[in-house]
C-alpha cells in the first residue's frame, strides 16, 4: 500500500508550521494514524522526539513502517490518546506539542470489514480498535431516548425520535447486523431511499457514540494543558462541528486573562492568560486541496500556544 492510499494528511504543513517543532522539543501525534502528520514533524525539526498514538493497531503498524527511518527519535502507543499523559516520559519532561487530526483515516473508511462505511454488505462495527461495544452491539443495547440522543446530537438528525423508535421496534424481530439493515431503517423513516449525505450523517452519528469520541476529546484537552511546557502549541484538525465547537471553546477559557465571576464589577483574581489561540479563525483546506482529496474538505484547524 503507498502512504497516500492509506492516508493523505490533511492540512499538513498549515499545522506543522503553527506546531513549529524545535530540533530539543518532544512531541505527541495523538492521532498517528498513517504517520503523514508525523512525517512531516518529524522532517521539519531536524532532531526533535515524538511519541506517536493510535487506538487502531493496524494505524500504529503502518506508521511504524512509514516512519522507519526515524528509528531512535520515534516511539509508538498503541492507546486512546486520552492516556498519552500516563506515558513516562511525557511525565518527567512534559511536551512541546500535541496534534490531534480527529476521526478517522481513509483506510478504516476503505475497509469494509470495519464496519465505518455505509456501502452494502458492511457489518455495523465501527471500533476504531478492537476494545469496547460495536455499533450493532449499541443497536441493540441502548434504550429509545439514548439512540435518540445519539443521532439528534451527533447527527443533527431531524428524524431523531422516528429513527429510534424504528430501530427499536425492528430489533425486537431481528436484530440490526450490517449497513444494510441500518439503510433499510432509514428508508422507512423518511418514507424514501436516504440520500449518501443522509446516510453519512447517521452513521457518523453512530461512530460518534460507539468510540466515545466527544468524551474523548474534552479529557484529551484538559490532560494537554497540564502536560504542555511553557511555550508548548496544540493542533487540532475536526471534522465536525461539535467537535470544533469543544476545541473552540477550550481555546477561549485557556486564553481569558481574568477568570472571575462575570458579576463582579472589577477584576479581583489578577488573573493571568494561560496563553493565546493562534488562529483566531479556524484554517480550512484550500480549493487545490479539497481537489487533490475531497475528505479534507470539512476540516478545520485550530491551534493554541501555552504562556512561556
Ligand atoms: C484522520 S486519522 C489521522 C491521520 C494521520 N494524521 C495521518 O496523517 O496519517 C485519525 C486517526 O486517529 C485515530 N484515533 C481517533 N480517535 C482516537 C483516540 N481517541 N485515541 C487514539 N487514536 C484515535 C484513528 O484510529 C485514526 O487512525
Amino acid at each position: 500500500m503507498t502512504a497516500s492510499s492509506y492516508h493523505a494528511p490533511v492540512l499538513g504543513p498549515e499545522s506543522i508550521d503553527l506546531l513549529a517543532p524545535r530540533a530539543d522539543g518532544f512531541y505527541v501525534d495523538g492521532t498517528v494514524g498513517g504517520g503523514g502528520h508525523a512525517l512531516l514533524l518529524l522532517e521539519a525539526c531536524g532532531g526533535c522526539r515524538l511519541l506517536a498514538v493510535d487506538r487502531d493497531p493496524e494505524a500504529i503498524a503502518e506508521a511504524r513502517e512509514r516512519l522507519a527511518e526515524f528509528r531512535g527519535r520515534v516511539r509508538f502507543l498503541h492507546a486512546r490518546f486520552d492516556h498519552f499523559a500516563d506515558d513516562v516520559e511525557v511525565r518527567d519532561r512534559g511536551i512541546d506539542g500535541l496534534l490531534l487530526d480527529l476521526g478517522i483515516s481513509s483506510h478504516q473508511v476503505d475497509e469494509d470489514g470495519r464496519g465505518f462505511t455505509f456501502r452494502s454488505g458492511a457489518p455495523l462495527d465501527m471500533r476504531m480498535g478492537s476494545e469496547g461495544p460495536t455499533a450493532a452491539h449499541l443497536l441493540a443495547t441502548a434504550d429509545e431516548a439514548e439512540l435518540a440522543r445519539i443521532f439528534r446530537e451527533y447527527g443533527e438528525e431531524r428524524r431523531a425520535r422516528g429513527l429510534a423508535r424504528e430501530i427499536v421496534r425492528r430489533r425486537e424481530e431481528e436484530p440490526l447486523r450490517t449497513s444494510d439493515d441500518l439503510v433499510a431503517v432509514l428508508t422507512r423513516v423518511y418514507r424514501k431511499p436516504p440520500t449518501a449525505s443522509d446516510k453519512a450523517r447517521v452513521f457518523q452519528a453512530l461512530r460518534i457514540a460507539v468510540n466515545r469520541e466527544m468524551e474523548a476529546l474534552d479529557r484529551v484537552l484538559e490532560q494537554a494543558l497540564d502536560a504542555l511546557n511553557a511555550g508548548g502549541v496544540i493542533a487540532v484538525i475536526s471534522y465536525h462541528s461539535l467537535e470544533d465547537r469543544r476545541v473552540k471553546h477550550a481555546f477561549r477559557e485557556w486564553s481569558r486573562s481574568c477568570v472571575c465571576p462575570p458579576e463582579l464589577p472589577i477584576c479581583q483574581c489578577r488573573g493571568r492568560a494561560l496563553g493565546e489561540t493562534l488562529t483566531r479563525k479556524p484554517i480550512r483546506p484550500g480549493a487545490d486541496e479539497v481537489e487533490r482529496n475531497p475528505r479534507a474538505r470539512s476540516a478545520l484547524l485550530r491551534a493554541w500556544r501555552k504562556a512561556a
